[in-house]
This record gives structure tokens, sequence and C-alpha cells, in this order.
């Protein structure tokens, strides 16, 4: 397609590994807004006004996220997932909790992880520091994550004692306190990019936890292979990776990670090779 081509080279992001269903839809969606009528005037069109650009990528970009999105997974999360890697951490003598939230849209998950992992060490007084790193491919979603201000309805999932706690409002914003904001570091990185295996902020990856959620639906076989090779290789060993509620490892990756929720797609890296590490 070639407005994925242009995309490619005026902003260097490679849409070509995306269902061919979704692009259509998200494009088309352009297609109407600004009038065209094919993909060549679109195409056109985009040439001459860079602006839509961004429009394009926010189209095909998904945004969609709220603060505690699938509450079992996260209630899971709090009561098993969490103390569980902190209890590890406190045996062996740990002090760090690596968390990555690949796929991250306005920060709404890696902010709910915080909030957890903020209440679980205050709750135990166990000084550990945890490092989240949350990563996207759009640059405009990692901005508007870095000011965490929230309308109420990406609030509708979150407890009352978390409101009060960590948000403070603002007329119709509800503004994330710095104590949780803190927490987390956000860098733009592609997750089919493969300079990086991990984000380099992150320096390596060795993470404990991984959520990459509501990301791999959009993608063909070839680059979820590519996805869930680059997840197992940044766990660490025995790590987590929680995926969303439509996801799965593919048959490459069966292997790789084995299940140990039945009603929530929570998953632990298993020390087999995956097909390309081979
Ligand atoms: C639907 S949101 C999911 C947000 C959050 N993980 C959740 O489940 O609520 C999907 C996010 O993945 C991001 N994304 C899509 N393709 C990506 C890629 N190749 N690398 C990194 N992020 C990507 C989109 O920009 C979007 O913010």
């Amino acid at each position: 397609m070639a407005i994925l081509g242009h995309l490619l080279e005026k902003r260097g992001f490679n849409f070509s590994g995306y269902r061919l269903s979704m692009l259509e839809r998200r494009i088309g969606k352009r297609l109407t807004a600004t009038h065209s009528k094919d993909q060549q005037s679109y195409l056109l069109h985009l040439q001459n006004n860079p602006e839509e650009l961004d429009m394009l990528l926010d189209a095909i970009t998904i945004n969609v996220s709220n603060f505690f999105r699938d509450p079992l997974t996260f209630e899971l999360l709090a009561d098993r997932i969490l103390p569980a890697i902190v209890e590890n951490k406190v045996r062996l003598n740990d002090n760090t909790i690596r968390v990555w939230s690949a796929g991250c849209a306005m920060g709404e998950e890696p902010y709910s992880v915080a909030i957890i992992i903020h209440e679980l060490l205050q709750k135990e007084r166990i000084r550990i520091s945890p490092q989240i790193f949350a990563t996207d491919i759009d640059g405009k979603a990692l901005k508007e994550a870095e000011k965490a201000a929230y309308k109420a309805s990406s609030l509708e999932n979150v407890k009352h004692r978390h409101l009060t706690r960590y948000f403070s409002q603002s007329g119709k914003a509800f503004q994330l306190l710095p104590e949780i904001t803190g927490m987390v570091t956000f860098e733009q990185y592609d997750m089919l990019a493969t300079r990086h295996r991990v984000p380099p902020v992150s320096i390596f990856g060795n993470f404990d936890l991984i959520l990459c959620r509501n990301l791999l639906i959009y993608l063909n076989t070839d680059c979820q292979k590519t996805v869930f090779t680059k997840l197992h290789h940044a766990l660490a060993r025995n790590g987590i990776l929680i995926l969303g509620q439509a996801e799965a490892p593919g048959l490459n990756h069966q292997q790789c990670f084995s299940r140990i929720v039945d009603f929530s797609p929570i998953y632990r890296k298993c020390q087999e090779k995956t097909a390309n590490e081979a």
C-alpha cells in the first residue's frame, strides 16, 4: 500500500505487518475525513498536507485504554503476582523490580501498575525501588502520558481509595500525583524495531513483569512472532507476561510461556528457547 510506504519514508514506522482489515478500516476513516475519493487521492492529500501524517498515525495507532483495564487481571496482579515477585526479591536480597508496559498508550496501564506497587510496598514497609518503563510507537500519546491528567471516563475502574490517595481533581481533569508519575519512565519505542531488543532507556531487559496488552491483536502472524521473541528475550528468568484478553502466544511460542491463571491471560516465561533463538 503506497500510503504505508509514505508513512515509512516520512516517519520511519513500518505498518506493513498490521492486519490488512484493520488498516483498511482505519485508513478509510481518514479518506472520509479528508473527502478523498480513493486511496490514490488520499495519498496526494497526504503528500500535500504534512500535518495529515499525524492524523493518519493517530488513526492507525489506536490509543484506547483506561486505568485498571480488565479489572480481574489487575486484582490478580495486586493480590497474587506482585506480592509473589516482591517476596522473591526480599528472599534474594534484590532491591529492584523491573516492569515494562509495552504499548502503553497514554500511560493508563503503567500508572495503574505503579499505583499497585506503591500501595504494596507501603503496606508491607518494603524498601524496593521499582523501575517501570513504558513505551509506545506513538509520540503524541507519550506526551499525554507525561502530563498524567485524565478525564473521569478513563478512571471508571479506579477504586475510591486510589482516587482520593493518588489523584487531585482540578475542574474536569484528574491529575495523578508526582509520587506515582515519578515512578514511570516513558520512551518512544517500536515493538517491531530490530535495532534494539529492549527499550534503550531500560539499558538491559531482565524484566520481572511485562504487560503487552491489546497491541498484538493488530499485527499479522509474522509480526506477532517477532514481538513474542522480543518479549521472551526481555523477560527475566520466570518473569511474568500479561497479554490482552484476546491475545495468546502463537504456535511457535507455546513452549516459551506457560499460562498460570485459567481465567486471565497471565503467563510465566519458560526457559525453552524461541524458534529464532534456537
Ligand atoms: C489499544 S492500545 C493498548 C493500550 C494498553 N496496553 C491497554 O491494553 O489498555 C495499543 C497501543 O499500542 C501502540 N502500538 C501499536 N503498534 C505499536 C508498535 N509497533 N510498537 C509500540 N507500540 C505500538 C499504539 O500506539 C497504542 O497506544
